[in-house]
C-alpha cells in the first residue's frame, strides 16, 4: 500500500523477475516504487516525473545501464542513482561511481545489503543537496554584499558630485535635476523601471569627471580657448574612468557617462558616436543634460529662457537629440510655466540588480 509521504523510487532492470524482488523490498522499506524495463523507458518516466533515487541494471538491451546514468547525472543531478552489478563488473561498477553514481550492489543481492545501501545513498543524496544549497546562499550572500559594498562607493561619489556642484552656484543642483528630467522623459517613454533605475545612476554621476578639470578653466568667465575647451570635453572620459570598476555591471550608466556629449549626427565627444550607436539610455540624458544646461546660468552666459531653451530642443531633433525623448520631454511638461524644475531633494543611488542591467528584461514596462 503506497504511503502519500514516501519516497518514490524507480527500478529499472530488464528483468521483470528481479525487478520485482527489489520493488517488494523497497516497498517494504516505506517507498513508492515504479519499474522501468529499459533505459528508453526510465528517461521518458523520469521526464514526467522525477524521483529521488533510481536503483538500475548495468547491463540491459538499448540502453545500459551507464548510459543511463550519464544522462541521469546530467538531467537530474539531485537524483542518487545505485547500480545493480554481477560480481564480474566490478570495473564497470567503480567506472559508475566515478560518472556520479552514489553507490552499487552486487547481484545476487541479499535484501539487508541493499536496504544498508539504499539508505546510505539516501543518506548521501541529503548531504549533497544540503552542501549545494549552503554554496548557492553564500554565493547569493556573496554578491548581494558586493552589490551593496558597490552602491555605498557610489553614493560616496554622489555626495562628492553634490559637494562639488554645490561649491560653484552655476552648477548647484545641475546632476540631480538631470536625473529628475531624464526618469521623467523615461517614464513619458515607457522605460521599466530598471532602465529608470540605470538612467538616474548614469544622470546624477554624469558629470563627475569635472574633478579632472582645472577649476579655473571650468570657472572662465571668457570664452574658452580650443585648448580650454579639449580640456573640458575630456570630463567624460574621466568620469568613465574613475566609474568603470563600479559600473561592470550596469555597462549603460557607465555609457551614460563617457558618451552624455555625443550628439545623433556624430559630431559629439569623445568618440563621435553616431545614431543608433549611442545607447538609448544616453539619448535620454541627453535631452535633459541639455535643457538644465541652457536654463542655467554659466560664467560666460546667462541662462536662456524656458521658451528658447525648448525651441534648441525642437531644432535639435535628429542631429544633437533624439526625436522621441524630446517629444517625451515636451509631453512630460505641457506646461512650460512648470520649467525649470525646482532642485529636487538628493536621494541614494540604487544600482540595479546585474541581470536586469544587462538587458535581459525589457526595455519597456
Ligand atoms: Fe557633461
Amino acid at each position: 500500500m503506497p504511503q502519500p509521504n514516501a519516497v518514490k523510487c524507480l527500478v529499472v532492470d530488464d528483468e521483470p523477475r528481479l525487478r520485482r524482488v527489489l520493488v517488494r523490498l523497497l516497498e517494504g522499506e516505506g517507498f513508492t516504487c515504479s519499474e522501468a524495463g529499459s533505459g528508453t523507458e526510465a528517461l521518458e518516466m523520469l521526464r514526467h516525473e522525477q524521483v529521488p533515487l533510481v536503483i538500475s541494471d548495468l547491463r540491459m538491451p538499448q540502453m545500459d545501464g551507464v548510459t543511463l546514468l550519464r544522462e541521469i547525472i546530467a538531467r537530474w543531478p539531485t537524483t542518487a542513482v545505485i547500480v545493480v552489478t554481477a560480481v564480474a563488473e566490478v570495473e564497470s561498477a567503480v567506472a559508475c561511481l566515478q560518472l556520479g553514481a552514489l553507490d552499487y550492489v552486487d547481484k545476487p543481492f541479499h535484501l539487508d545489503e541493499v536496504r544498508a545501501r539504499v539508505m546510505q545513498a539516501l543518506d548521501k543524496r541529503s548531504l549533497k543537496m544540503e552542501v549545494e544549497d549552503y554554496r548557492h546562499n553564500l554565493e547569493r550572500r556573496v554578491q548581494e554584499q558586493a552589490h551593496r559594498i558597490e552602491e555605498l562607493s557610489l553614493e560616496r561619489l554622489q555626495a562628492l558630485v553634490h559637494f562639488l556642484e554645490e561649491k560653484d552656484p552655476y552648477t548647484s543642483g545641475h546632476s540631480v535635476r538631470v536625473a529628475d528630467y531624464s526618469a521623467r522623459i523615461g517614464r513619458q517613454m515607457g522605460l521599466s523601471q530598471v532602465v529608470r533605475d540605470t538612467i538616474a545612476l548614469g544622470a546624477e554621476l554624469h558629470d563627475i569627471g569635472k574633478i579632472g578639470v582645472s577649476e579655473a578653466v571650468l570657472h572662465k568667465a571668457g570664452k574658452l580657448t580650443d585648448a580650454e575647451y579639449r580640456h573640458i570635453m575630456e570630463h567624460p572620459v574621466i568620469g568613465a574612468r574613475i566609474l568603470a570598476p563600479l559600473m561592470r555591471d550596469v555597462p549603460p550608466a557607465l555609457a551614460i557617462v563617457r558618451s552624455h556629449h555625443e550628439r545623433l549626427d556624430g559630431k559629439g565627444f569623445p568618440d563621435g558616436l553616431k545614431g543608433d550607436q549611442i545607447p538609448l539610455e544616453v539619448r535620454v540624458v541627453g535631452v535633459a543634460d541639455s535643457f538644465d544646461a541652457m536654463t542655467s546660468v554659466r560664467p560666460y552666459r546667462p541662462a536662456l529662457s524656458v521658451q528658447k531653451a525648448l525651441q534648441e530642443l525642437e531644432e535639435g531633433k535628429g542631429t544633437q537629440f533624439h526625436p522621441p525623448a524630446v517629444d517625451a520631454f515636451l509631453a512630460a511638461f505641457p506646461d512650460p510655466s512648470a520649467l525649470p524644475v525646482t532642485t529636487p531633494e538628493v536621494r541614494p543611488l540604487h544600482l540595479p540588480p546585474p541581470q536586469d542591467a544587462h538587458g535581459r528584461s525589457s526595455p519597456l514596462d
